[in-house]
């Protein structure tokens, strides 16, 4: 996969992308990470990139000029057969559709990203309307720019390339990837201040084990997350228990991660 990432501030990508899984990917030609400075595209003395809005308010608007001769100069470097098949231009900005694991597999799947990080008060509207192809927002909170959320894009899709994160891990169990949270991980010491790992665990009885994760699953999205189950297929015996940990008024939403399964 190609990552062209466009950004006033590029030196802010450095750090981040240099180390551990991602650098391997990176050492491995898993993933091409191209960092475009807008302001490299502008033809001024004072090398603009923004501007007042017009009719006026707060703050400056990024021009159109840099964003687009940017992204062009990009696609002439390369010649995809079918541009918009898998190719998606993408603006980070709080009025995006809100990410997820769901939108990483999504994006994971194109052979070529570019993302653009707005900044300022805006973006100059044409650029929305004729440039990009998806916008997203990593949440309902505004940042000062697309940068970290251009950074949290782009590890959430490069570790779900294949080969990125080896044999010894898998993308397939934990959080989010099958619309759940994940269940609780242990390792040694087998008592740590008094605290014992579960014995369950320690059981070598594999089908115990998986059925102890899955209810752990189910009580912890319960828990922290209910809004996730009723997206989720469960099968008859998890929607007895979820109606069983549902019904009792007695217990707190504390007390279901806690109590011991029948
Ligand atoms: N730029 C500023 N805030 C943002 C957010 N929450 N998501 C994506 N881009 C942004």
């Amino acid at each position: 996969m190609r990552i062209d990432i466009l950004t006033l501030f590029p030196q802010m990508f450095e750090a981040p992308f240099r180390v551990g899984i991602f650098q391997r990917a990176i050492d491995r030609n898993l993933v091409r990470l191209n960092l475009h400075n807008i302001r490299d595209h502008t033809h001024d003395k004072h090398r603009t990139v923004d501007d007042y809005p017009y009719s006026g308010g707060p703050g400056m608007v990024l021009k159109p000029e840099p964003i687009f001769e940017t992204v062009e100069s990009i696609k002439s470097e390369i010649h995809h057969e079918d541009e918009t098949g898998d190719l998606s231009i993408i603006l980070l900005t709080p009025q995006g559709r809100l990410f997820s694991q769901q939108i990483a597999r999504e994006l994971s799947r194109h052979d070529h990203l570019i993302l653009i990080c707005g900044h300022y008060e805006g973006v100059d509207e044409r650029v929305r309307e004729h440039l990009v192809t998806d916008e997203i927002s990593i949440g309902d909170y505004v940042l000062t720019g697309g940068e970290f959320p251009a950074m949290v894009v782009t590890d959430a899709v490069v570790r779900l390339l294949p080969g990125v994160l080896g044999s010894e891990a898998s993308p397939l169990d934990e959080s989010h990837a099958n619309g759940l949270l994940e269940y609780p991980q242990y390792t040694r010491p087998k008592v740590f201040r008094g605290w014992p790992v579960p014995e369950v665990l320690l059981s070598g009885n594999h089908a115990q084990i998986a059925r102890w994760r899955r209810e752990q699953v189910i009580r912890r999205t319960l828990q922290r997350r209910p809004d996730l189950l009723d997206k989720t297929n469960l099968d008859p015996t998890e929607k007895q228990l979820v109606e069983r940990l549902t019904s009792s008024p007695k217990k707190t939403r504390l007390n279901l991660d806690k109590e011991s399964i029948k």
